[in-house]
């Protein structure tokens, strides 16, 4: 499998979760199940399947150890996680500026920790958007309800015309996903942009740069492609069923760590097989034993 190299990984663990209040009073969303694992695994198998293994994990600071404690160093998936802490919910894009360091001269991809994506072709179309290392990819999906969301439009030969942040009158049904490919110069980009008038640094604004540069690649995500989204409870409920419903009719899970560091060859079947010994009540561990055998 191709992997991009020179792309490092943001998942971005913060926020108050208060569309989710009291079940978030007194722990992070991300670490809520979906179904039968923690949110933040199908956002951070989405970078797997990107081929990105260093990665950055932004939470509030007095949440970091609960984080380590469920990922640790990411090793024994064959990674590199690091962490860092958002001290202040000043929006998605200061998420650039924590990260400067750890970014390094390198591209970056940052998505949100309760983003779920999922269809057939998703490695390809990741994988092609982190090997373009110049400029930014995003994501632009149909909707009913784009007002929502970061909303992007098209003009007659299908480019990109403008983006706006839940707009009120959206000018076209594509929400943007939480999932944003950037190159180096997002850095210096996030680094001067002011806060919006919600007191937040917006991603739109730092994609709308791009749009400006005609840098921005925008990939449609057809019918046959899942984001949800999981920032109420019942947009929530909804991803459990949806990942229930497809791991038991097929029996293969979905957003599984250990079965794509395994897949990727990240790690090899005996250590896999030690990663499922202490799983095996949940089934889960039953799921990767099965996976070698
Ligand atoms: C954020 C972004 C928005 C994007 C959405 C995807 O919105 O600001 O552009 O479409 O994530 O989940 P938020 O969920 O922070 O309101």
């Amino acid at each position: 499998m191709n992997t991009s190299s020179k792309r490092k990984g943001i998942l971005l663990a913060g926020g108050h979760g208060t569309r989710f209040y009291p079940a978030t009073r007194s722990i992070s969303k991300q670490l809520l199940p979906i179904y039968d694992k923690p949110m933040l695994y199908y956002p951070l198998t989405t970078l797997m399947l990107a081929g990105i293994k260093d990665i950055l994990i932004i939470t509030w600071e007095h949440e970091r150890e609960l984080f380590e404690k469920l990922l640790g160093n990411g090793e024994q998936w064959g990674l590199k996680l690091q962490y860092a802490a958002q001290e202040k919910p000043r929006g998605i894009a200061e998420a650039f500026r924590i990260a400067e360091q750890f970014i390094g001269d390198d591209a970056v991809c940052l998505m949100l920790g309760d983003n779920i994506l999922y269809g057939e072709g998703i490695a390809d179309l990741l994988q092609k958007a982190g090997q373009q290392i110049e400029g930014a990819t995003i994501f632009g999906y149909w909707v009913q309800d784009p007002e929502r969301y970061g909303v992007v439009s098209f003009d007659d030969q299908g480019q990109p015309l403008d983006i706006v942040e839940k707009p009120e009158n959206p000018s076209s049904n594509y929400a943007v996903i939480g999932l944003y490919f950037y190159d180096n110069q997002v850095v210096d980009i996030a680094k001067q942009m002011q806060p919006s008038a919600r007191g937040e640094l917006e991603i739109t604004d730092v994609t709308r740069v791009y749009l400006e540069q005609k840098n921005l690649q925008v990939t449609k995500l057809g019918r046959g492609i899942a984001w949800l989204d999981t920032g109420t409870p019942s947009a929530w409920l909804e991803a459990s069923n949806f990942i229930q419903i497809l791991e038991h009719r097929q029996g293969l899970k979905i957003g599984c760590p250990e079965e794509i560091a395994w897949r990727m060859g990240y790690i090899d079947s005996h250590q896999l097989m030690t990663l499922a010994n202490p799983l095996l009540k949940s089934g889960y561990g039953k799921y990767l034993r099965n996976l070698v055998s």
